[in-house]
């Protein structure tokens, strides 16, 4: 017993000339106790017992649950607090008075909601990296306008990108594909709204394309005043580190964001890459002193 050798379990095996295994918790240790019978021309003649420490093991596994466990938590927790957001707003919106501020409550609402949706189709996956077209296939869905015939076609799929990027992203896809529906389709009943996604392990790029009325004349990323464009410009060019590129005229308008690659493997190379350089430049600079 000072071993922690299990009689008992040595007995059941013997009895059932089978394998047993057994795991007692003893004092903040826990130990996995095996026997496995012996035989000779069909007897037992005796059992084998394996006697392993598997503390650490189910350590790790109970930290790793707790993590999840606080991790769901805080997702729900924010899921509540948007959706307080939320109401609040609503409840502005119906007090306001005059049709724009009703409006401009109307359209933080929705962002939020957007925002509310990722983040719980995010909780919901697990791992660092997200399908891309997925997620925003659900979104898409939100944003059909009942009184128009718009159609959103979704492609390049199979893109995996990372968690931490996708809220940024999707904003700027739902801003695009808002304006789209909100102001392409002057005039008309149906129209067409192309998304399309690219990832090259050089480079990724989205595009928001519509074969609407075209951009007003004169009209540029930096003009205006609107919040549209300004959190579209915001988010590609400084949470995305990306780039935007407009071309319109009366066939329709397409934005295109250009992005560093979101391509595992590429960034790990990267990574390596830039780690050897700071190495070997760490190394040239300590042998020149
Ligand atoms: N796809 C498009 N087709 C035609 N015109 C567009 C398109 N996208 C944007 N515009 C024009 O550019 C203007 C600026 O867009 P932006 O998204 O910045 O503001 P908004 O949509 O008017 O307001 P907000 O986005 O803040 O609700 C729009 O008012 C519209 O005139
Ligand atoms: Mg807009």
């Amino acid at each position: 017993d000072e071993l922690g050798l299990d009689e008992s379990v040595i007995m059941e095996a013997l009895r059932g000339m089978l394998p047993r295994e057994k795991e007692v918790s003893e004092r903040g240790a826990v130990v996995q106790k095996k026997a496995i019978p012996l035989f000779q021309d069909d007897k037992v003649i005796g059992a084998l017992a394996i006697v392993r420490d598997i503390t650490d093991i189910r350590q790790k596994g109970r930290v790793i649950k707790i993590k999840e466990i606080t991790l769901q938590e805080i997702h729900h927790r924010i899921k509540n607090n948007l959706q307080a957001v939320s109401s609040l707003l609503r409840m502005q919106a119906r007090r306001a008075r005059n049709e724009e501020a009703k409006e401009v409550l109307s359209k933080a609402i929705n962002r939020i909601s957007i925002i509310a949706t990722v983040h719980d189709l995010l909780a919901k996956g697990k791992g660092e990296y997200v399908d891309f077209s997925h997620i925003l296939k659900q979104v898409l869905e939100m944003m059909k306008d009942e009184n128009k015939e718009v159609s959103f076609e979704l492609r390049g799929r199979g893109f995996s990108i990372p968690a931490d990027d996708m809220i940024s992203l999707t904003l700027v896809i739902t801003e695009l594909v808002q304006n789209a529906t909100e102001h392409a389709f002057i005039g008309r009943q149906e129209g067409k709204v192309l998304i399309d996604f690219h990832d090259d392990s050089q480079m990724a790029w989205v595009e928001v394309r519509d074969d609407g009325v075209g951009l007003p004349p004169g009209f540029g990323l930096h003009s205006g005043e609107s919040l549209g464009f300004q959190i579209v410009r915001t988010l590609v060019e400084e949470e995305l580190g990306g780039y935007i590129r407009i071309r319109s005229d009366r066939r329709g308008t397409s934005v295109k964001i250009y992005l560093p690659t979101f391509n595992e493997s590429h960034r790990e190379k990267k990574d390596k890459e830039e780690k050897k350089e700071i190495n070997e430049k760490a190394q040239s600079s300590s042998s020149g002193r």
